[in-house]
């Protein structure tokens, strides 16, 4: 049975009348249609499969069995208003709760990672009574009204930064302000986050919190030096705010050796607040803000009423299980170490021979592959990255770019991914780079 309603040239044409031309597709020039999924990959409307490294939503991998048992099962049960008492919620908060420090204990479970990070913004600014924000160049958090204004990386393209707005420099080690070569990169770029608060108060202004992805993904796949959060912290906590970390993209297992991205930083180390999503529900909308006491306690005292319709109803809790029950059961995390070492590893063999190669970085299933023109300018190899991923789809792999220049490879695929994957995509990068000098000379419109 076909498992498409409508030929494809006709999905591509309804698509451009019916839909809003800025949701965009992946690979524009020639889209692919996915009818089905399972595990770490994709089939199109022929039955032809593509390789998935980017779906870092599909968590425990595409359609899980176990997944979509527990989300129909419970769906024939029963699907209520959060505002009914349901032993869901409740297991799924404490199950979650294990996996985090004991300060984090108070959970709100909302449906986006946007949603959560606007509640995050609430719950910081009724706690501290302060409005300012400090971000990290080229972050993104989110599409709400709200989030575009702590987001640089789509408010640089729109109105641009809000007075309430602190953008930070991005803790680049590879071409950032200080790099590998310097000897305490995460107290010098703690240290910009001081000078960015003392600047602050100069003018009067407050700071409610300090918004970071725990590893920033669109900013370009970066790891962040060690002991730049428990330093930030000190310094925004002394200036009367609270640190947030945005796990949406990095949390669940995604680095491996730990549940929390923000843990690479320490086991000491405990933000304010964490804000998840993505991988939560394995594609279904299922996310969560968790954090103190005393912050919910502040929340609390102001005596308006949270509701939110769709969070944390048995269905999205019961799936929320599923995933981490799936995780627990086919040790994804340590998948996610294995499979990632062995990724990097061959990633940086052939790095060793092609200079366009840069920076091979990662943690777990979390890795970028950064393209350069010249390893001494480090100018970004933004056009040679896109023919990369074009020629790549063209050998069913799925991949694509992030980066401020669009010119660091992402890799971030579902927890399942093996190491035949990983040698099956490096081995076709290397047979892409081979063909260099050809390859340099294709132009990006042929090729996507
Ligand atoms: C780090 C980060 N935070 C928040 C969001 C927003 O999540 P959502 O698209 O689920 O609203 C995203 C989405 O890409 C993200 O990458």
């Amino acid at each position: 049975m076909s498992q498409e309603m409508f030929q494809k040239e006709r999905t591509l044409k309804m698509r451009e009348r019916l839909i809003g031309q800025s949701c965009r597709l992946f690979f524009p020039q020639d889209p692919v249609k996915i009818v089905r999924a399972r595990g770490q990959y994709l089939y199109d409307e022929n039955g032809t499969q593509y390789l998935d490294c980017i779906s870092n939503v599909h968590h425990v991998g595409h359609c899980h069995p176990l997944v979509t048992q527990a989300a129909s099962a419970q769906m024939e049960l029963l699907n209520a208003n959060a505002r009914f008492l349901h032993d869901n919620i409740v297991h799924y908060a404490e199950r979650l709760a294990a996996t985090l420090p004991k300060k984090l204990c108070i959970f709100y479970f909302v449906n986006s990672g946007s949603e959560a990070n606007d509640l995050a913004l609430r719950l910081a600014r009724q706690y501290t009574r302060n409005e300012d924000v400090i971000v990290l160049d080229h972050a993104y958090h989110g599409h709400l009204t709200s989030l575009i204004d702590i987001s640089p990386y789509k408010f640089r393209k729109l109105e641009g930064q809000k007075e309430w707005v602190h953008v930070a420099p991005l803790p680049d080690t590879y071409r950032g302000l200080y790099r590998r070569d310097h000897p305490n990169p995460g107290q010098a770029y703690a240290d910009t986050v001081k000078d960015l608060i003392d600047e602050a108060q100069r003018k009067g202004r407050k700071i409610s919190s300090f918004f970071v992805e725990s590893l920033p993904s669109v900013g370009g796949q970066v790891i962040l030096p060690s002991g730049y959060f428990p330093k930030v912290a000190e310094y925004v906590r002394a200036a009367g705010g609270v640190f947030v970390a945005d796990e949406v993209q990095t949390g669940f297992g995604r680095v491996g050796s730990h549940f929390w991205a923000f843990q690479l930083q320490g086991e000491d180390f405990c933000p304010d607040i964490v804000t998840m999503g993505k991988p939560m529900g394995n594609g279904h909308p299922l996310s969560c803000v968790v954090t103190t006491e005393e912050i919910a306690g502040a929340f609390t005292a102001n005596g308006v009423e949270y509701f939110n319709t769709f969070g944390g109803n048995p269905v999205s809790c019961a799936i929320g299980l599923a995933v981490l029950d799936v995780m627990e059961k086919e040790d994804l995390r340590g998948n996610a170490v294995r499979v990632g070492n062995h990724l990097k590893e061959l990633l940086k063999q052939l790095q060793a021979k092609h200079p366009i190669i840069g920076d091979v970085r990662g943690v777990g299933l979390f890795v970028g592959l950064e393209l350069v023109k010249d390893r001494v300018t480090l100018t970004p190899a933004t056009e040679e990255a896109a023919l990369l991923v074009g020629r790549l789809k063209m050998k069913h792999i799925c991949l694509s770019t992030d980066g401020p220049w669009n010119s660091v490879i992402k890799f971030k695929p579902p927890m399942c991914f093996s190491l035949e994957d990983a040698e099956r995509v490096s081995a076709e990068i290397s047979h892409v780079l081979r063909e260099e000098t050809k390859f340099m000379l294709q132009t990006l419109k042929d090729l996507i």
